[in-house]
């Protein structure tokens, strides 16, 4: 029989992935907040607010799931730094609220966090229980799974890299805005001194299904191979698109006025991750898929 998961943030850029992608031996049931545009073609999925404790307790308890995926968050930094107290309520409250049901209902909770614990002065980083992190996105994101690892030690934490790829009409991603500057004509802004472990959403799919079929427990780093800097993706970006003309202006963080911190190097240990079976792809093999040619 199926292996029921439950989703939030069926209508987020990792949920679209995780509905595209997922194995043929689990059902899937999402729900989304406030753009049903976002969701993968056909998914099964309904409106929820997650903030509304008896409409959680309600859905989950009517749904009965062996696990539940939590992608749902307000994940822009800047978002977060403006909007702390709103923004905590979905970070941080309603992923605690979750880890409470899941232990009620013995379901298996897999929480996506962020490679934004980490402070980026220590590469490559390692999952220790109590990082460092320098916004409030990244406060919000530990402090929901210190209160979850407490709840729950058997859940599951997945430290996400910066994902990148096209997930339909209702996402914006990064790189789907690069393309649409460039197409235009116009110029990216990208940073010499900013390194990430880019991961695919492709990528990001597996990893957590590799995480939910092992049963694993506790923190996980999830990343792609050959970490580099935000302009040398974009350099590959262009060129795996076809658009070698693209304008690419090299910066260093400090020549932009930022409006979060934004950590300089989150290299991450995958070692982790790869001993459940995961196999980091470099930027480029994700970027030339992506592109529709073969790595
Ligand atoms: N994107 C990245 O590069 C990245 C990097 C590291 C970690 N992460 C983490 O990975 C996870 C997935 O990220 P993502 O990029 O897929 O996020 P996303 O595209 O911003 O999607 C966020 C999701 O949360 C839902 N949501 C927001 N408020 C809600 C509420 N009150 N009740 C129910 N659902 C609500 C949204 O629903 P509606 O759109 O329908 O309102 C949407 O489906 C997040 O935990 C994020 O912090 C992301």
């Amino acid at each position: 029989m199926a292996k029921k998961l439950f989703v939030t943030g069926a209508s987020g850029f990792l949920g679209w992935h995780v509905f595209r992608d997922a194995p043929a031996d689990w059902q899937l049931i999402g729900c989304w907040h406030g753009n049903a545009a976002g969701l993968f073609p056909m998914a099964e999925a309904f409106q929820l607010d997650l903030t509304d404790r008896d409409a959680v307790w309600r859905a989950l308890k009517a749904t009965k799931p062996d696990a539940v995926l939590h992608t749902a968050a307000a994940s822009n930094p800047a978002h977060c730094e403006a909007n702390k107290e709103e923004t905590r309520k979905l970070n941080v409250e309603a992923t605690v609220q979750l880890a409470e049901f899941c232990a009620e209902l013995r379901s298996k909770l897999v929480f996506t966090s962020s490679s934004q614990v980490y402070d980026g002065t220590s590469p490559p980083c390692k999952e220790v229980p109590d990082p460092n992190p320098k916004n409030d996105y990244g406060q919000q994101k530990l402090e929901a799974e210190k209160l979850v690892a407490d709840l729950l030690p058997e859940a599951a934490i997945i430290r996400v890299a910066v994902m990148y790829g096209m997930a339909g009409t209702g996402t914006n991603n990064f790189l789907q805005q690069w393309l649409d500057i460039w197409r235009q004509e116009r110029e990216v802004t990208a940073f010499y001194d900013e390194i990430r472990s880019f991961l695919s959403g492709t990528a990001a799919s597996d990893g957590i299904f590799k995480v939910l079929e092992k049963g694993a427990e506790g923190i996980f780093n999830l990343g792609g191979g050959s970490a580099i800097s935000r302009y040398e993706f974009a350099e590959m970006a262009s060129v795996a698109f076809g658009l070698p003309q693209a304008k690419i202006i090299r910066k260093s963080q400090q020549e932009v006025a930022l409006s979060t911190f934004r950590p300089a190097d989150l290299t991450m240990d995958l070692t982790k991750i790869k001993e459940l079976g995961f196999v980091p792809q470099t930027p480029w093999e994700g970027l030339k898929l992506l592109a529709g040619k073969k790595a």
